[in-house]
């Protein structure tokens, strides 16, 4: 079966678990996996800006001997003129998996069916499910693991990244709260998902306004930008809606001192982050770019093993 990870919960949380011991083990190791020796090609596909998810999925597919091939929509067939599915079609021919930056989810899930190669979401409208890879495997460095901690997301809730730690973090077993301003809640398809995964993996589901309330005794507090990609036109009306919606130096002590502080990039200090905090001792963001690079390699050797019918490398 061709696994594709279109959203966090594409992966139960033994396959979750699977692909964060092979990112510890790539990052102690970086070339121990050659799924691309060829060079075998994968396409990187952006409709939206990106530094990280651009370099990092560069590297790690040089890294595992094949040769990237990354280009816009803008200077494609995509989008305009071809769709979704007949890009797909042509792409499978010729390379092993396509990573798409997009707008839409439903045009990642249009991509992804009756594919032959694996589909990854390197960020969506809705989901960001490269990145909170990359997170848990920065909470398992700093915190030894990822079940039973508490993760305290403050932001846009119905964001990618709101919506993404909801899932990610259920599956990974971990206590997610979310405090964001009325009327920026998380959708209630996904926090009703994240709830019935944290149902089974032992982690729990919290949304609601209190920052204060959300964030105490948190092991990881976590904020995003409050004008996506794609929302520019809401600049105004959101930084109105947001103020004080911020992580700030009494919001981590609230946390406490073994709190870390984590941010996807790209940060706006003063807006949804103080200078302080995301400069200071208790941030791990540069832990955390660098991440993205070892949970992305580790993804797209999982994802093509198993749809390749291959074991796993060992170590
Ligand atoms: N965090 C993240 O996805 O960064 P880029 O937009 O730079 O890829
Ligand atoms: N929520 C942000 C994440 C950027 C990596 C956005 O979609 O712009």
């Amino acid at each position: 079966m061709i696994r594709h990870l279109l959203r966090d919960d594409d992966l139960s949380p033994d396959e979750q678990l699977e692909v964060l011991d092979l990112a510890e083990r790539l990052k102690r190791d970086r070339f121990a996996a050659r799924s691309l020796e060829g060079p075998q090609s994968v396409a990187v596909i952006f409709d939206k800006s990106s530094t990280r998810t651009r370099v990092s999925f560069h590297v790690a597919i040089s890294e595992l001997g094949g040769s990237p091939l990354i280009f816009t929509t803008a200077s494609s067939q995509l989008g305009g003129k071809e769709t979704p599915q007949d890009t797909a079609r042509v792409l499978e021919r010729m390379v092993e998996a396509i990573v798409w930056r997009t707008y839409a989810q439903e045009g990642l899930e249009d991509m992804a069916r009756g594919t032959r190669i694996p589909v990854v979401n390197g960020l969506s409208d809705d989901f960001h499910p490269c990145q909170v890879l990359a997170d848990l495997l920065t909470i398992r460095e700093h915190h030894g693991g990822t079940a039973g901690r508490t993760l305290a997301f403050v932001g846009d809730g119905r964001s990618n990244m709101g919506h993404s730690y909801l899932l990610g973090g259920a599956t990974a077993g971990m206590h997610v709260r979310v405090a964001a301003p009325a009327g920026y809640a998380p959708r209630e398809d996904v926090v009703a998902d994240a709830t019935a995964i944290a149902a089974r993996t032992g982690g729990s589901v919290e949304v609601g306004e209190s920052i204060d309330e959300l964030v105490r005794g948190a092991d990881v507090v976590v904020t995003d930008t409050w004008v996506s990609m794609g929302l520019e036109d809401e600049k105004q009306q959101r930084i109105a809606d947001f103020a004080g919606c911020k992580v700030t130096d009494a919001t981590m002590a609230l946390a406490g001192p073994q709190a870390i502080f984590l941010h996807c990039l790209p940060a706006d200090r003063g807006f949804e982050v103080d200078a302080s905090v995301i400069d200071g001792p208790q941030s791990a963001i540069w832990d955390e770019a660098e991440n993205r690079l070892h949970a992305q390699k580790a993804l797209l050797v999982w994802l093509l093993a198993r749809s390749r019918g291959e074991e796993l490398p060992t170590a």
